[in-house]
């Protein structure tokens, strides 16, 4: 039989030429893991679930893990646990995916920002104690904080920590970019600090398996409730019944969701997670590559990193001063993608969404510091695939699409 090389990429969809921001990392470690599920009896509701569970505790340092089908299912899942209502207020960062401030929305709440640090891109503990102090002069109580490592630069968590102290809200880690960040040299920091840290294991971000998501908590009432209202509410835990009619006898308390991932999508987690180390490095090196092309350009401002902090880069935020160096931004995404680098934008402000705007009143003007970094910021490829010569090509043709335009 032939040989499996275990660290060749299997696949690669991409069209020859063109280089997107992110992709994922198959090799055939993992189709051989994937497919020993699929070819085994249960292929949902078996073993794998708890094996990878137990494998990210293990690795973030938390005392519970919970899977689930994606990174928006599980904050729903974070935000039901922690039992956000109706009008409850829940802060986060205008510069992140929808996903962050919409988990409120499902569960009623209000959804309110507070701007980030123009250095970190974070959400700024500053402007997050303005607002706190706001609602705290109107006599209400801010409920919870969804911070966002974006990019995957890790907030500044001590700042966040002490104003949850102060101000006595629930913490919550949208940690779906920061996957091996580190703060103060630790790389379990997520859940020293929130409540509850959660995960996307969507193609682009560090370790995938396909959709999929995660929550870690030290809580075990947090970590039962989740688990119950991930698979429709229902219990069979026998402390909960109201009567046990028998071995196949559960009940539902409260309505829940199916929001269970499969047991080939764990198994291909569980093998992409022992890879982790191997693919932040990866990233480390390319942003370390693209630094030291950009750092000294007029007209670029690279990703800073806080002195506390160690960068996983699930994206490389590069902003451009189009404004200064007169280029149409939309004009250069069609010019570049000729090239073959397509960028994406991370992200349209939350606020300036047209249902935020219409549910909520926000209007451009109100964190200008996002909106200034929306109007600036492109992500630009960076995955463990890309080579040298790709990065060459990445480089030169950003550079010499720009003096085009100039
Ligand atoms: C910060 C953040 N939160 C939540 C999500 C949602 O994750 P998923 O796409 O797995 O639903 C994402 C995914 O892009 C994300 O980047």
């Amino acid at each position: 039989m032939k040989k499996i090389d275990q660290n060749k990429p299997i696949t690669d969809h991409r069209p020859p030429t063109t280089f997107y921001y992110g992709k994922q990392t198959i090799d055939a470690s993992d189709t051989k893991r994937v497919t020993k599920v699929l070819t085994s009896q249960l292929i949902t509701q078996g073993p794998q679930a708890q094996k990878f569970e137990e494998a990210l505790s293990k690795h973030f340092g938390a005392k519970y893990a919970s899977v689930a089908a994606n990174g928006t299912a599980s904050l729903h899942l974070i935000a039901l646990g922690l039992g956000w209502k109706k009008d409850d207020i829940i802060i986060t960062t205008p510069i992140t995916f929808l996903a962050s401030a919409n988990c409120a929305i499902y569960v009623g709440a209000k959804v309110e920002f507070a701007d980030i640090d123009p250095k970190t891109y974070t959400i700024d503990p500053g402007k997050l104690e303005s607002k706190l102090k706001y609602y705290e002069s109107q006599n209400q109580k801010v409920k919870a904080v969804v911070a966002v490592d974006f990019a995957g630069h890790p907030c500044d968590w001590d700042s966040l920590l002490q104003l949850k102290k102060k101000y006595g809200f629930q913490l919550v880690n949208d940690f779906c970019h920061a996957l091996n960040a580190e703060y103060k040299n630790d790389i379990q920091y997520a859940i020293k600090y929130a409540d509850a840290v959660n995960f996307s294991f969507h193609p682009v971000k560090q370790i995938t398996t396909g959709e999929g998501g995660a929550v870690l908590t030290n809580n075990s009432e947090l970590d039962k409730r989740i688990k119950i209202l991930r698979t429709h509410g229902m219990t069979k835990d026998e402390s909960m019944l109201e009567k046990n009619d028998g071995p196949w006898y559960y009940e539902m308390h409260e309505p829940g969701f199916n929001y269970r991932i499969t047991d080939f999508q764990c198994a291909l987690g569980i093998n992409q997670l022992k890879k982790l180390n191997k693919f932040v490095s990866k990233r480390r090196s390319i942003a370390e590559y693209y630094d030291k092309f950009f750092a000294d350009k007029s007209g670029f401002i690279i990703p800073h990193v806080s002195k506390k902090v160690k960068h996983a880069y699930h994206l490389y935020p590069l902003q451009i001063k189009f404004d200064e160096l007169k280029i149409n931004k939309k004009e250069f995404y069609f010019y570049l993608k000729e090239k073959g680098v397509v960028f994406q934008v991370h992200y349209i402000p939350v606020h300036l969404q047209p249902y935020y705007k219409k549910t909520f009143g926000f209007k451009s003007g109100d964190f200008p510091i996002a909106e200034k970094f929306y109007e600036r910021e492109i992500s630009i490829p960076i995955y463990p695939s890309l080579t040298k010569k790709d990065l060459k090509f990445i480089t030169s043709a950003i550079e010499k699409t720009l003096e085009k335009m100039k």
